[in-house]
């Protein structure tokens, strides 16, 4: 097991748009992300992961890109940008950027182009096709519903986008495309970014042809192009003429993956990416997809988590992350809101004393919740509108129905604004925020929890300090105790002549403390209650350490 700087590492994601609004027009933006520098320090987080800030329509908050070397206007300038970069790296925090290239925003220069004629320069720079008797060339279906074709009339043909429909799939199998995308990594990585987390990377290969594929209830054509046919060509090709020359690391989005497949990629002796996210853990609460919701389980989640911890293992890195800018609040999902502040401590200690990199979702450090949303017009997100117009207009569900799947699975519980504070907005902004914020932040914010010496975001630090301290955090063996039981956690790291050993209570009722060995001789890190005895009270979480 090679030793890394990014596998020791803390990430912190922060979405630009919803952390904090400098110049009060109601958008978070790179100067409000620069007043917090200082907090992001005392956090003690390591690595920043910005999700987009590049030049955008917006149709998908950034994740459809105009420009990939501008900075969007409402989030500030190029020298806004160089000075986050340079403020982060004198308090010792790397930067990671959001690379979004599967797809580009329909108001990219390429796609504009692309458009005009079969016969332009750029028409390859995407993926055409005729319709067959008037109809798309394929069922293949968009991750946010509804087809992932739409009729051009310029040309008459069709073009492929996998997300909305203004976010057309990149071609790369064009050597263009991928002489842009690695234009682009270069540009970054000079500019002192340290890697990229880089966007829906295992469906950029599309078989040829673009074969119908089996039907299914969602995603038809799928197994065309998850894992596609040259991915892992294309992959080390990034690698090996870009990344390889800088001291980087590269987190890759992965949708539908095993941990064996993911090995074809994050394998410590393969030259593609460092570490990939995976989805199993989210299905946790629901059937394959978030818009069929079922009860949450914790021992769902557990096993989802232990396949990738055993399935990774000593070959290659795993992250850790409960919440990002897709996700429900983990609280809210996983935890309990009658005891919200033990249940958040909780799933903190779960997480984080796993094998991998963290990953810490603004606002998840605070405990923040669910927004409480209740009609239609609070939504923002394209993928929320689109499936509840797909399910009022085309499955004929009544709205009252889909308001309630949106209230539970919605993208925008993750992009409320920061709660920074009890005053109008939560602090985040004087302005109305583009999005509303969750009315707790009278009482869930920053400031209660940085006065507060019992809060979530103390609790948070203490966790960072300890993995910092202990490289057993890191590097430690994985073992799984109890991995049936829905009720407790238990399991132990191991690592040169120390164990480590986590226990918890994953129920609001207390139970018996199931250990696989003598607590009383080791040492307490962390405790989320003040006593310790072998009854676990409501959401316990308990970290003991052994010298051996
Ligand atoms: C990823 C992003 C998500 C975005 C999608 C399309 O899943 O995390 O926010 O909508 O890709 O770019
Ligand atoms: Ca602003």
């Amino acid at each position: 097991m090679n030793k890394t700087w990014y596998k020791e590492g803390i990430v912190y994601q922060i979405y630009p748009r919803s952390f904090k609004d400098s110049n009060q027009d109601g958008v978070g933006d790179l100067r409000g992300i620069i007043e917090k520098l200082d907090y992001l320090k005392d956090l003690g987080i390591s690595i920043v992961w910005l999700s987009p800030i590049y030049e955008s329509p917006l149709d998908d908050n950034g994740y459809d890109i105009s420009d990939y070397c501008k900075i969007l206007p409402e989030y500030g300038t190029m020298d806004d940008f160089i000075e986050l970069v340079n403020g982060l790296h004198e308090r010792g925090i790397a930067l990671i950027m959001d690379l979004v290239v599967n797809h580009t925003s329909d108001e990219h220069p390429w796609f504009v182009e692309s458009k005009k004629s079969v016969d332009n320069p750029y028409r390859d720079y995407y993926i055409w096709k005729e319709g067959t008797e008037g109809k798309a060339p394929n069922k293949w279906g968009s991750f946010f519903g509804g087809p992932a074709w739409e009729y051009d009339e310029t040309t008459n043909q069709y073009y492929l986008h996998l997300f909305s429909k203004k976010q057309p799939d990149l071609n790369w199998d064009n050597p263009n495309v991928r002489e842009e995308v690695k234009k682009i990594l270069t540009f970054w990585l000079d500019l002192g970014v340290d890697g990229f987390r880089c966007d829906v990377i295992n469906i950029i290969s599309k078989r040829e042809g673009l074969p119908e594929g089996k039907w299914k209830p969602v995603l038809r054509g799928s197994e065309h192009y998850i894992n596609g046919p040259k991915v892992h060509e294309y992959l080390h090709e990034l690698y090996e003429d870009v990344l390889s020359k800088y001291n980087c690391f590269t987190v890759g989005e992965s949708v539908f993956i095993t941990p064996e497949i993911a090995l074809d990629y994050i394998a410590d002796w393969k030259e593609e990416l460092s570490m990939l996210f995976q989805f199993d853990h989210m299905n946790a609460d629901c059937f394959f997809v978030k818009w069929f919701g079922r009860k949450f389980k914790p021992v769902r989640l557990k096993k989802a988590m232990t396949k990738w911890q055993y399935g990774i293992n000593e070959k290659g890195w795993n992250t850790l992350y409960f919440e990002n800018h897709d996700q429900p609040r983990s609280v809210s999902r996983f935890g309990s809101l009658k005891y919200r502040e033990q249940s958040a401590k909780m799933l903190a200690t779960y997480l984080l004393f796993q094998k991998g990199t963290p990953f810490i979702y603004q606002g998840q450090e605070i405990g923040m919740t669910n927004a409480h949303f209740t009609k239609l017009s609070q939504y923002r997100d394209v993928e929320s509108l689109n499936i509840y117009r797909i399910g009022t207009k085309k499955l004929l569900w009544s709205k009252r129905r889909m308001l309630k799947k949106l209230a539970r699975s919605s993208r925008d519980h993750a992009r409320t604004p920061m709660q920074w504070s009890n005053e109008i907005n939560g602090g985040f902004s004087e302005a109305t925020p583009w999005i509303e914020a969750n009315t707790n932040y009278e009482t869930i914010n920053v400031k209660n929890d940085l006065k507060n010496k019992n809060s979530i975001l103390k609790y948070y630090q203490k966790i960072i300090a300890l993995r910092k301290k202990h490289e057993i955090i890191v590097y430690g063996e994985f073992i799984e105790h109890y991995p049936n039981d829905n009720k407790i956690v238990c399991y132990e790291r191991n690592y040169e002549d120390e164990k480590l050993v986590v226990v918890a209570n994953f129920t609001g009722k207390e139970v018996f403390q199931k250990a696989p060995y003598d607590l009383a001789k080791a040492k307490l890190l962390l405790n989320n209650y003040d006593d310790d005895d072998r009854i676990l009270k409501p959401y316990q979480a308990k970290v003991y350490l052994f010298k051996k």
